[in-house]
């Protein structure tokens, strides 16, 4: 009884510290509004680790949360100086400085984002990156799942319908800070299986499996390198979740097995909502177990999706997490490589806004309380990847998930990659692309990009390889496109959008150890994969709204053949070439003064065949002459890094008149590896090569 009583003490001790503000580290603070209650809000879904009060906010303090509530609606304002910059919010429409804007949280099935004004897309990010004059910066962090907007006509305003809810705000010294100071805090991406960074071909859907067969096969003869083949929701019987058509897809273990056997992995869609059908093993299981979200009045709440009437599983039912990872044994081992969750906001077609009622009932459960569909919608998507990333591990063990998800919410990368949603195939949507994956970058998904080619409506060939010529570069680089629209491979179009293609293609698997070292970042650091152009000198103020050009890590700057009047930073970016001859369509990829980057020599035709044996160090030394870079490399799949089976290298360069140079160390790992470098030195936009080397000091003379 006494010990009892003791635990009771301290948790209300725990209860009091934790709603006092405080520093929890030396330069992030967290606010409590003044009628917090924790368990309308935590265990917290962004922050990973529940947060410590470890010192006081200082006087000289400046962003401070004023909090306000009128018993049923919450808001917090911050404000902030004129001359501030403003990013993130995740998946928006618009521009890429944030500014003078407003979005509404509540993830939305958004057909070409037109709903809402577009205001409302597919994930929440709770989060915003401010950047000063002086390029200080900081990170403004809601810890509130709940219906809400964020307003930043005038200061930073949010308005949220549910409880008064807390606020993280970090203080850095960069944006790159910031960055990092957010992956502490919520987490990184987990290390992807090498292939997901190939080259990806979906379309909705490939029907039946012998033209899945097809594709693949033609990639292989019209040598584009490519890794993964789609399989959009008509390779379900009737799309009833884990099952097969059996006219279609009669054996898709026989499918699986033929896509492995031409280098392909295969994605299969799994949606949440589960076809209300009497006769279906998964629809009598999760009855029996009571897995379904509730209506208001306790019946399992049923509503349309691409089945007809469906329940939608209650995810923050611990019960109903283990089930839904459970029914990814079977599927996987059918041989199927990667899952794509999709409609998972969640999506439902006969209601007014797309979704079910916001006081349907959540159960809960462990540690997360009953509560209604206002609070949990906007990480019903999260939860569910979350569910299907640990059932598929648990089918697999020895490999890494791979999970792709429509829905999601800040913290949710630890958990699933993402795709923009329904986009159009236009130029003004090639165009958004650009900024809407930057500020998922700056929200903390690195993983992200847009469907290539565009979803909805037909594309055009010359559209298609602008926009696969920069497709190329982002993190996520995958062609997908709707029923009814005319077919949009890379050979569809054509021989000259063929061969833009295949040459795009081409410079994303040359680059690959670049491209999974910048993986890499991302999963230790949180740095993301795709940056804005000012984070490249963040005291140029030109660069702040630049949009149209971009970073790929902060070596390589990206400058579409449409880029009108791109703003770029100062310094002699030196052009990489990549081809002997340009055409009307390849980026300009130009290389950062000071920069080594790591590439392979050859094309691959998919990661199966990558390796790291030849790889040509490209230079361009800065002002001092001074270079550097690194390499990571690993299995390419599996769980062996995380036992140190990988290598990191540090290339350090110097350059003079007579001679270029690169000094060799492998800094980190176990991996021993057989490795031939050789420099490629660009200056003056032309390329000069030393010869191949083993050694762990490479030269190049320059004496003519
Ligand atoms: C949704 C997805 C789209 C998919 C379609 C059919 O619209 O966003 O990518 O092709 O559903 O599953």
């Amino acid at each position: 009884m006494k010990k009892y009583i003791l635990l009771l003490f301290l948790g209300a001790q725990l209860v009091l510290r934790g709603q006092s503000s405080g520093l929890i580290a030396d330069d992030i603070a967290v606010f409590y509004p003044e009628n917090y209650e924790a368990e309308r809000h935590q265990p917290s879904f962004a922050i990973k680790r529940e947060l410590e009060i470890r010192g006081k906010i200082p006087r000289q303090w400046t962003l401070i949360p004023q909090f306000g509530y009128d018993g049923e609606n919450s808001t917090v304002k911050i404000d902030i100086d004129e001359d501030v910059d403003l990013y993130g919010n995740g998946e928006v429409t618009g521009s890429l400085r944030r500014n003078g804007t407003s979005v509404e949280l509540w993830n939305t099935d958004n057909y070409v984002y037109k709903k809402h004004e577009g205001k409302r897309l597919y994930q929440s990010h709770p989060w915003l990156l401010g950047v000063r004059p002086d390029g200080t910066a900081f990170g403004v962090l809601a810890d509130n799942t709940w219906k809400q907007d964020f307003d930043l006509k005038d200061d930073i305003a949010i308005t949220s319908y549910g409880p008064p809810f807390r606020m993280v705000i970090i203080e850095k010294n960069s944006p790159q800070e910031v960055m990092h100071a957010l992956a502490d805090l919520i987490g990184t991406i987990p290390m992807p299986p090498l292939w997901a960074l190939g080259y990806q071909q979906s379309r909705y859907s490939y029907y039946p499996s012998d033209s899945v067969r097809y594709i693949a096969r033609e990639f292989r003869k019209r040598k584009i390198p490519a890794d993964v083949i789609w399989m959009d929701i008509d390779y379900m019987d009737g799309y009833r979740i884990f099952t097969f058509d059996k006219q279609g897809f009669p054996d898709p273990r026989k499918l699986n097995r033929d896509l492995h056997k031409l280098d392909f992995k295969s994605v299969y869609m799994i949606d949440p909502g589960v076809k209300a059908d009497e006769d279906y093993g998964i629809y009598q299981q999760g009855t029996e177990g009571s897995h379904w979200v509730l209506d208001q009045s306790g019946n399992a709440f049923v509503g349309e999706v691409w089945p007809g009437d469906c329940v939608f599983p209650d995810y923050t039912r611990p019960e109903t997490q283990k089930w839904w990872a459970s029914l990814y044994g079977d599927f996987m081992k059918l041989g199927i490589d990667g899952v794509w969750n999709d409609m998972n906001e969640p999506a439902v077609f006969d209601s007014d806004n797309f979704t079910m009622p916001e006081t349907n009932l959540h159960r809960g459960g462990g540690d997360l309380p009953q509560d209604i569909h206002r609070r949990y919608h906007n990480v019903y998507g999260m939860l569910m990847v979350k569910a299907s990333r640990e059932g598929i591990l648990k089918a697999s063990p020895g490999k890494r998930p791979f999970v792709l998800s429509r829905a999601n919410f800040l913290g949710g990368q630890r958990y699933a990659a993402t795709w923009t949603g329904d986009n159009l195939s236009s130029w003004e949507y090639l165009k958004l692309s650009v900024p809407m994956s930057l500020n998922l970058s700056l929200s903390g998904q690195p993983f992200n990009g847009p469907d290539i080619g565009g979803f909805s409506k037909n594309a055009d060939g010359d559209l298609l390889a602008h926009w696969t010529a920069i497709g190329v570069y982002f993190p996520f680089c995958r062609n997908h496109s709707s029923k009814n629209t005319t077919s949009q491979e890379p050979w569809a179009f054509g021989e000259t959008i063929e061969d833009a293609s295949r040459k795009a293609i081409n410079r994303r698997y040359k680059l690959l150890p670049y491209l999974y070292t910048l993986f890499r970042k991302a999963h230790t650091a949180g740095t993301p994969v795709m940056q804005p152009v000012f984070f490249a000198d963040v005291k140029d103020l030109s660069l702040r709204g630049e949009e149209e050009t971009f970073l790929l890590g902060e070596d390589l700057l990206i400058i579409p053949q449409w880029a009108e009047r791109p703003h770029l930073p100062g310094g002699k970016w030196e052009t990489i070439p990549f081809e002997e001859e340009q055409d009307d369509y390849q980026a300009t990829v130009k290389l950062r003064p000071g920069a080594i980057v790591p590439i392979a020599d050859e094309v691959f035709q998919s990661t199966e065949d990558y390796n790291t044996r030849k790889i040509v160090l490209l230079i361009n030394p800065d002002e001092e002459g001074k270079a550097s870079g690194t390499l990571y490399d690993d299995e390419g799949n599996g769980f062996g890094f995380e036992k140190g089976i990988y290598s990191l290298h540090r290339f350090t360069g110097s350059a003079d008149d007579n001679e270029v140079r690169v000094e060799i160390k492998q800094t980190e790992g176990s991996r021993k590896l057989r490795r031939v470098y050789k420099i490629g030195y660009i200056h003056d936009g032309l390329i000069t090569y030393s010869d191949w080397s083993a050694d762990e000091v490479i030269t190049l003379s320059l004496e003519k």
